[in-house]
């Protein structure tokens, strides 16, 4: 095979790399396209440590997350602090206003265990007659705040705002009774307990 003719100056610009008659120009990348290559890798390590090291403000999840927080505390100080007791476990079952906070901490923070209903998945059914660690509707905040079973319940005391975790024992109260599909068979030492209204409430 003869070798192609080339133009002494094209020449010039081949690689002496020969691969059956598959000739390289010799075109390295241009020193500006190499820079601004070098210029994302170092934008993105700037980038990643200004809007991704959990300061607030600086990213719209931060923002965001912070915004909420501060929206609680401030709706918070309408009712004050709770006291998870009773009478004030009882008083938010049927509140339209805030049990829907009880309900978004328990889609936050409960259902991985105890299901999207309470049904119970690796945590018990918390919506029949049969309990374990509690006999009255405030041992519901006990459990919550305190935890069971080692942690197999895990303890929300410095995790949740008392108030949260008394809201939230009022939704477990509510759900008392409402019987949702692929309700979990009762766990062991689980007795029958007489209803919340039974729990005196002073
Ligand atoms: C990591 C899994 C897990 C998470 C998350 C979890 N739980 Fe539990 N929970 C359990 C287990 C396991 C038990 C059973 C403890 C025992 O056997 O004594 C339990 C028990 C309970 C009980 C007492 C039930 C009884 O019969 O005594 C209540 C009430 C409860 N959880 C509410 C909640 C609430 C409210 C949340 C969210 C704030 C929550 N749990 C989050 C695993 C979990």
């Amino acid at each position: 095979m003869n070798d192609p003719i080339l133009h002494p100056q094209v020449a010039d610009q081949m690689t002496d790399h020969n691969y059956d008659g598959i000739q390289e120009y010799d075109n390295p990348m241009p020193g500006w396209w190499k820079m601004i290559f070098l210029g994302t890798i170092v934008y993105s390590v700037l980038y990643m440590y200004y809007y991704h090291n959990g300061k607030v403000t600086r990213s719209i999840h931060s923002d965001y997350q912070a915004a909420v927080a501060a929206n609680l505390r401030l709706q918070f100080a309408e009712i004050g602090e709770l006291t998870p007791d009773a009478k004030t476990i009882m008083q938010y079952v049927d509140d339209p206003k805030w049990s829907v906070v009880g309900k978004s901490v328990f889609s936050t923070h409960c259902v991985s265990c105890h299901g999207a209903n309470g049904e119970g998945k690796v945590g018990p059914n918390l919506t029949d007659d049969l309990w374990k660690n509690v006999k009255n509707v405030d041992d519901i905040a006990k459990v919550i705040l305190e935890g069971a079973n080692n942690n197999a319940m895990p303890a929300w005391r410095t995790r949740l705002h008392i108030n949260e975790a008394v809201l939230v024992s009022s939704y477990v109260a509510s759900l008392r009774g409402s019987n949702p599909a692929g309700a979990k068979p009762p766990i062991t030492g689980e007795k029958p307990i007489p209803p919340w209204s039974a729990t005196p409430q002073n």
